[in-house]
């Protein structure tokens, strides 16, 4: 059997024109930038898929060059240690060339002039809280932006359908929607990316992959992980922005789209377009949504106090830290067929995958005993794996059914989705991106939802941190 490296450049017929010379991060002594993209940035380095570049950090913050230069070792620590010579080598020279400078992004002219004293092509990634990056970018005009200029923008992009349209304005003035990476980092997830290689490889599944075989489809990415010092951005987003509204909607697009012509940017973002556009929720989000907040519990040995008494969180806004939303895919391959999407934190376990359920037979011979269960596929997130649950006649009794469950382990990415993600901005593909449209299609989908639960028309359950979710929830 031949084995396969999952490596998304594998998957991409795209030829690169220009490569980026200057990575300008914004935000560079933020969390994200220190947890997320160093590291992803490492790994892309140290495999010599970024070679010739200059990486320059910018912040509010008074730092100097040697304090960035810590964060960057720091950052790089990991990389460098499974690094060869070479590998290594490439890892200094980024680190030694690179510089820290201080900017205030929402002083007029002040943005510009760090840009134009950079060799160009710049990406400059907005790794900043989004009405910091909306501010920034209104400041901007498109003389201030050398050819080629990428703007790459970190999640949320906006926050709702109105907003989303709004900052898709403001960037398109800009730069071409081609040179705009709207992060979504799940797209750089190589299981989210396999689920084409299953799909679209393999005569097995299309041929059942529809509303005649298929009864539903879960994607549920629960979380052990709690709020983690995070309240300042999650108290104000909740699990259904942070998680289902971007993340989850594209895992469900990716295995309910279309099988495109190539995997060519335009072919694979039309195709996962398609399905966005498609997509609704029933307005009847007492029985289409649920929504939960953790009390008090222990997870892993952790005691978590109730996420209301968090540090930083206010009681008062009501924000949920468990979502699931059922999803209609309104086309002629999925009408009928729930899509669930499902996310939430301080769980019982982590519990990351995609589980299709498939309809039963149309015939049942008589003459079976035992458990007549459907076949399910569970794609697993993390841990990478892929499993088919069957029912297979038992060991004892040669009539008795018997689950058999056929598993393989997959192997994760060499590069971390961030790595993923940022060799895309640094190649100027945007295949890994969101598409403008679809960031606001993705919106268009859960404001309802949002303006629902706002409204208090769905109640707000509760759940033990450490359980498994609210009693009566099932699954
Ligand atoms: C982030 C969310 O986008 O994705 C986090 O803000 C979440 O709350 C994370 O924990 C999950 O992705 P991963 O790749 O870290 O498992």
């Amino acid at each position: 059997m031949e084995t396969h490296t999952n490596s998304v450049q594998d998957y991409l017929p795209f030829s690169p024109d220009q490569e980026v010379s200057t990575l300008l991060i914004l935000g560079a002594s933020g969390d994200l930038t220190g947890r997320l993209l160093l590291p992803g940035l490492a790994r892309l380095v140290h495999h010599g898929r970024a070679q010739s570049l200059r990486l320059v950090g910018a912040g509010y913050d008074d730092w100097s060059d040697e304090q960035w230069s810590e964060r960057v070792t720091q950052s790089f620590a990991s990389a460098r240690e499974v690094a060869d010579d070479d590998g290594r080598a490439v890892l200094d020279l980024v680190r030694t060339t690179s510089v820290y400078r201080q900017i205030d992004v929402t002083a007029p002219g002040e943005l510009a002039n760090l840009i134009a004293s950079l060799q160009g092509p710049v990406a400059v990634y907005f790794a900043l809280p989004p009405a910091i990056s909306e501010k920034a970018c209104e400041l901007l005009s498109p003389g201030d932006l050398p050819e080629d200029t990428r703007l790459v923008m970190e999640k949320p992009f906006g926050t709702d359908q109105g907003s989303a349209f709004q900052l898709n304005e403001t960037l398109t003035r800009l730069v071409p929607e081609d040179h705009i990476h709207r992060v979504d980092h799940f797209l750089g997830k190589a299981t989210v990316l396999n689920i084409l290689g299953l799909r679209f490889a393999n005569r097995l599944l299309e041929p059942v992959w529809n509303n005649l075989h298929i009864d539903r489809v879960e994607v549920v990415y629960d979380e052990a992980l709690a709020l983690e010092g995070r309240a300042g951005y999650y108290d104000g987003a909740g699990a259904l922005r942070d998680m289902i509204q971007s993340h989850l909607l594209h895992a469900m697009a990716i295995l309910a789209m279309e099988s495109p012509v190539s995997l060519h940017e335009r072919d694979l973002r039309d195709g996962l377009g398609a399905v966005l556009r498609a997509s609704t929720v029933d307005p009847d989000f007492v029985t289409s949504t649920r929504r939960a907040r953790y009390t008090a519990g222990t997870v892993d040995g952790r005691a978590l106090p109730d996420y209301a008494a968090e540090d930083g969180v206010d009681p008062a806004r009501g924000t949920e830290t468990l979502a699931e939303i059922t999803v209609s895919i309104n086309n002629a391959r999925w009408s009928g067929v729930p899509f669930i999407l499902r996310s939430g934190k301080a769980l019982a376990g982590n519990r990351k995958e995609a589980l299709v359920t498939f309809k039963p037979v149309s015939h049942l011979p008589a003459g079976f005993s035992g458990q007549d269960s459907p076949t399910q596929l569970r794609i697993g997130f993390g841990p990478e794996t892929l499993k088919l649950e069957i029912d297979v006649n038992g060991p004892g009794d040669v009539f008795a059914l018997d689950r058999a469950v056929l598993e393989v382990e997959l192997n994760a990415s060499e590069l971390l989705p961030y790595g993923e993600v940022l060799e895309g901005v640094l190649t100027g593909d945007p295949t890994l991106s969101v598409r403008g449209d679809t960031a606001e299609d993705c919106w268009r989908i859960v404001d309802p939802v949002l303006a629902a639960w706002a409204a208090n028309e769905v109640p707000l359950d509760e759940y033990p941190a450490g359980s498994s979710g609210p009693v009566g929830w099932t699954g």
